[in-house]
């Protein structure tokens, strides 16, 4: 690059967007761009953790916070309200003042972040949408979207296990958004979170290697090119993206249990267990006589609480062989050979890390993409078994050894392994990631020449 080039990022106050924007700055700055990261207040990420980045924080007046669907949505509204002033202010300046961080070529931004395209439009600025979640769950939503505005919801019952046409071998129970109680106001959000406005390109966190057939068909619909360069993880150096600290000592812990012996269970950083599901999983864990490393975050638990209504000696068993913390540094977890499985909500980052290093999955699902992720794991890569019906000890424990000491267990954690063999593909040089990276670092500077 002759000149120098500046992106501007706007990542989601949520740590499964901040997470995958986060290293996509790595990543370009890696191919010789500055990064300049202008982000909510609320849930704001570590300016400490990425020196070289250039943090510009926009007042967003959201105040509180619980984790219901309903009040992510509010949030999002609050933050696309306002914003807006003070990011186009900021961009004025960015665009005046060269000499500081270079000329100013895009503005990319996540999906749910809609203001941005508008504020780029207004200053003729060039805006990318990132799109941290997978190809399939963009056309479940559009299928959705389309059967609501048909008059269709809500579906039958009966309708629920059938496969969606076009959608193979996704079912009618994986698509989000089903129920017509959902208010217009969410439809009509949701609708322009999935069109892409006046943007003149897409970076999503998949790759060919996994999703070749939804992004060809995604490349037709949407005529601007669509730059898939995931993993992005295994694309960036590593980068400290966590809003909470990462406690290390599970990683003493992991050091000395044996390979692919222990289960690591957490549930991203929204997803939660109530009590009873969470004592049931407890006992189930103990009788499963399998080592786990538990993520119980804090906000998801009162841990005095905890303590109190677990099965009587858990903690003893613990010291032996369970290890709890409340946040964990999961990629170094998934990477450590003594992990052999990953009970997890699938949410798609925790799904990437997992099959990127040959992790076989336990499946529980909850909203949104998590449906159309787990059904990846279960029916198309085979790499993992779902955790159906009731969550009782019975069912955990059950579940549990089916996925880590089973023959079945043991044929998913070889499909896994060529999983982690196809993602590598990926990113190495010369693979398809690696080439849409080289195309996209291309798009991006003739972006203003
Ligand atoms: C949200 C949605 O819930 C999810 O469905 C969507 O795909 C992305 O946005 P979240 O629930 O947090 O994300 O899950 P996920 O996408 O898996 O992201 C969680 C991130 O937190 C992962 O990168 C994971 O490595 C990290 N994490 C989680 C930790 O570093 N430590 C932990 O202890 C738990």
């Amino acid at each position: 690059m002759s000149r120098r080039c500046c992106v501007v990022l706007v990542p989601a106050p949520f740590q499964g967007h901040i997470t995958p924007m986060l290293q996509l700055g790595a990543i370009l700055q890696s191919k010789g761009f500055s990064i300049v990261v202008a982000h909510t207040m609320y849930n704001a990420p570590d300016p400490l953790n990425h020196s070289t980045f250039t943090f510009l924080p926009l007042p967003d007046e959201v105040v509180d916070f619980d984790n219901t669907y309903m009040n992510l949505l509010n949030i999002l509204d609050t933050i696309n309200i306002n914003c807006k002033s003070r990011f186009q202010g900021y961009l004025v300046q960015l665009m005046e003042n060269v000499e500081l961080h270079g000329e100013v070529v895009c503005v990319i931004y996540d999906a749910i972040m809609n203001f941005v395209d508008d504020v780029g439009n207004g200053l003729q600025l060039p805006t990318i949408v990132m799109r941290p979640f997978n190809c399939a769950h963009l056309r479940a939503h559009r299928y959705v979207l389309g059967l609501r505005s048909e008059n269709c919801l809500p579906l039958p019952e009966s309708q629920m296990e059938e496969t969606v046409p076009d959608l193979h071998p996704f079912k009618f129970r994986d698509m989000p958004l089903l129920s017509n109680e959902i208010p217009d106001r969410i439809f009509k959000f949701l609708k322009t979170a999935h069109t892409i406005g006046s943007s003149c390109a897409i970076i999503w966190n998949t790759t060919d290697e996994i999703e070749n057939h939804h992004l060809s068909i995604l490349r037709e619909d949407f005529q601007v090119p669509i730059f898939s360069i995931g993993p992005f993880h295994k694309m960036a150096p590593p980068t400290k993206t966590s809003l909470v600290e990462e406690d290390n000592n599970c990683i003493d812990w992991l050091d000395i249990q044996a390979p692919n012996s222990v289960l690591y269970v957490s549930l991203g950083s929204i997803v939660s267990m109530d009590d009873k599901e969470l004592i049931e999983t407890a006992w189930g864990l103990i009788n499963s006589e399998q080592p786990f490393l538990w993520v119980i975050r804090d906000i998801s638990v009162n841990v005095a609480k905890f303590n109190s209504q677990m099965p009587d000696g858990f903690l003893e068993i613990i010291g032996d062989r369970g290890c709890i913390v409340k946040w964990a540094p999961q990629k170094t977890v998934l990477g450590h050979s003594a992990v052999g499985g990953f009970w997890s909500h699938c949410g798609w980052n925790s799904t990437l890390e997992s099959i990127s290093e040959g992790v076989p999955m336990i499946c529980r699902p909850d909203f949104g993409d998590q449906l159309i992720n787990a059904r990846y794991v279960t029916d198309v890569w085979n790499v993992g078994l779902k955790m159906e019906g009731i969550v009782d000890r019975e069912n955990v424990e059950k579940t549990v050894r089916r996925l880590m000491v089973s023959v079945e267990g043991n044929d998913m954690r070889k499909k896994a392994a060529e999983m982690k063999h196809k993602c590598q593909e990926s990113v190495r040089e010369g693979g398809c990631s690696f080439r849409r990276l080289n195309e996209l670092t291309e798009f991006i500077s003739m972006l203003s020449s």
